[in-house]
């Protein structure tokens, strides 16, 4: 298999960069057969509601549809493999100071080897109680895909139901881990943007940020999105193709 192409200007931004920021969306795990939200037909928002899936009131409604749907989520990752560009950070991280902040709910990242200083919207397998916010793993049992409504488990410490990890819409952003992207943009030569449409707010402002104070912005997305103009170069590939090539060119 030949590399992909990479971009000279995006080389040379790479090699002089010694403190680099890779923000990543669902596109960074597509390729790890792990569905988007936003992508036509194959996105997970073309066939949930996250009125229903994501946010307060859908909880409110019907817990046990949500705890499924999430225990159904997280049962996708768990079957499924990092790829070549989660692989490729790793590598890249071996050898520069390279920050990863994520709006991914999978554990990709990680399990190829790095380490991720924001998970900015949570995590699938970081559940808590609703009532008393004590975080806890629940026992594991089989999941059964036939099934979409599973009852949520009891707190063990207040009997309260738990809740999946993720951020819902309407929920502020864990303060820690959005701080942590801010300076980890705030403080970068060379911002890489994986993978993410651009829409949700604030980390679609992060790319906006990282100019402002001075750092270079690369985008790595297959299509246009609605923060193609912040970066100053738009690399038109995928991430297990793009990273891979891009790491074996420094
Ligand atoms: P989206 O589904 O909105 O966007 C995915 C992006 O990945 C699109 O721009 C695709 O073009 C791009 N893409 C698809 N395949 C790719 C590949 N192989 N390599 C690189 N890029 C690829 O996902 P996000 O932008 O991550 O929030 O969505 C942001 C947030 O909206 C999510 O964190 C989630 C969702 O609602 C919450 O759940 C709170």
């Amino acid at each position: 298999m030949t590399a992909a192409p990479v971009p000279s200007a995006v080389v040379e931004l790479a090699r002089s960069a010694s403190r680099v920021a890779v923000l990543t969306g669902a596109g960074m795990s597509a390729e790890s057969g792990i569905a988007t939200f936003r992508d036509a037909q194959t996105g997970l928002w073309s066939s949930f509601d996250p009125a229903d899936l994501a946010s307060p009131d859908g909880w409110a409604r019907d817990m046990d549809l949500v705890w499924g749907w999430y225990r159904w989520r997280a049962e996708l990752v768990r079957r499924s493999e990092p790829n070549a560009g989660h692989r490729a950070l790793t590598e890249w991280q071996n050898k520069i100071h390279l920050d990863i902040a994520t709006q991914n709910v999978d554990d990709l990242h990680e399990r190829a080897g790095s380490s991720v200083i924001s998970h900015v919207h949570g995590s699938l397998f970081d559940p808590r109680c609703s009532e008393c916010g004590v975080h806890s793993q629940p026992d594991a049992e089989p999941v059964d895909e036939n099934v979409d409504r599973v009852v949520p488990p009891s707190c063990p410490e207040c009997g309260g139901p738990m809740r999946p990890g993720a951020v819902w819409f309407g929920e502020p952003l864990p303060q820690d881990h959005w701080l942590a992207a801010v300076h980890a943009v705030e403080n970068a030569e060379l911002v890489l943007v994986v993978g993410t449409s651009g829409v949700v707010f604030p980390f679609a402002g992060l790319p906006a940020m990282a100019r402002s104070t001075g750092a270079r912005v690369v985008e790595i997305n297959p299509v246009e999105t609605e923060i193609s103009d912040m970066a100053d170069h738009r690399w038109r590939t995928t991430a297990a193709i793009g990273l891979p090539a891009l790491v074996g060119s420094l």
